[in-house]
């Protein structure tokens, strides 16, 4: 067999990875109970993680070792097989699917050994926007209407009709009011930057730019989609306490003011799955009518730019959802 129809096979098997955690923790779906619904997640993504023919190391997961039981960084995952490292966020979306609201995923990445920062669950400053643009380049820490006026001369639009993406968040204030200055217009999301930062590189979501502090983790699962589809992500991480720069440090963070960009957060060849939870953008959430169970996920990597979109109905009458 040779390693491409393995990495093949691997793509369609990262599919079911998603598609096991997204229904687990979508019936938790408006229950209330975040925590709940992510251990839901992880729990079914465990168990199909293991099931793979890999030798996979989690680099992103749900923590560190001490703060998280079950797919930590560093935990080892598969029956034996190539050597690959994973990012992985089983319920992007924690609050949203408690509350039901919009945009809630099931991510996976994985990539060859060492193709994923090392980041640590802190924030992460990020610039984003989609394909046709990506060649544009930027001065990350130049001021927010400054890039947001560049992105519009380089893509010759005017800028009110710019759909700058942001979560809506007190310490945004300032990036709001500096966009709002400018003319562009600006989408305010309650969670779920992965999804929004992948809505850069969709011509349909009506997201132009995605900017704001989010998870680093999350940082990392977008850069390893726009790897696939096209696009591009500054960032930077953001230390709030010389504790968070000591774990930074310790997983090899040499320089804290570095500006990553794509390549820097997932290099090589990469392969991104995603499940819709609930209903969002860019997927449809799970279903559930007569014990048939609807999925919708996207599957792609960044080899050969191959997006698929894999639409499954799983029988509920034979098949157990894991909880
Ligand atoms: P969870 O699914 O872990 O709750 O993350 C949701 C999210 O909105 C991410 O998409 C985003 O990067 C991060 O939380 C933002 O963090 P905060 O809620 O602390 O502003």
């Amino acid at each position: 067999m040779s390693k491409d129809f393995l990495d093949r096979n691997l793509a369609l098997e990262a599919v079911r990875v998603t598609e096991a955690a997204a229904l687990s923790s979508s019936l938790h779906m408006g229950r209330g109970d975040e925590k709940a619904a992510d251990q839901a997640a992880v729990n079914a993504m465990r168990d199909f993680l293991n099931n793979l023919v890999i030798d996979g190391t989690v680099v992103i997961g749900e923590g560190e070792r001490d703060k998280a039981p079950m797919l930590y960084i560093g935990e080892k995952v598969g029956k034996g097989g190539p050597k690959v490292d994973i990012a992985l966020d089983p319920l992007e979306g924690t609050t949203i699917t408690a509350k039901g609201g919009e945009n809630a995923l099931s991510v996976l990445a994985m990539a060859e050994e060492g193709g994923f920062l090392h980041a640590p669950d802190i924030y992460m400053h990020k610039i984003a926007y989609g394909k046709k643009y990506q060649d544009l380049e930027i001065d990350p820490e130049s001021p927010a209407n400054e890039i947001v006026q560049k992105f519009s001369d380089f893509a010759d639009m005017n800028i009110k009709n710019i759909v700058v993406c942001i979560l809506d968040r007190p310490r945004h204030q300032e990036l709001i009011n500096k966009v709002r200055q400018t003319g562009a217009r600006i989408k305010l999301i309650s969670d779920g930057d992965v999804s929004a930062v992948i809505a850069t590189s969709f011509e349909d979501s009506g997201v132009d730019m995605y900017m704001g502090i989010g998870g680093s983790p999350e940082g990392v699962l977008a850069a390893a989609a726009l790897r696939c589809i096209g696009g591009r992500i500054y960032s930077k991480l953001v230390f709030s306490d010389e504790s968070e720069k000591k774990r930074a440090a310790d997983m090899g963070i040499k320089d804290a003011n570095k500006i990553y960009t794509t390549n820097d957060l997932a290099s090589g060849d990469v392969m991104f799955s995603a499940t819709g939870v609930t209903n969002g953008t860019l997927l449809q959430g799970v279903l559930i009518k007569n014990n048939i169970a609807t999925t919708q996920s996207v599957v792609m990597r960044s080899k050969t730019k191959t997006l698929r979109y894999v639409n499954a109905s799983h029988n509920l009458t034979i098949k157990d959802i894991i909880t």
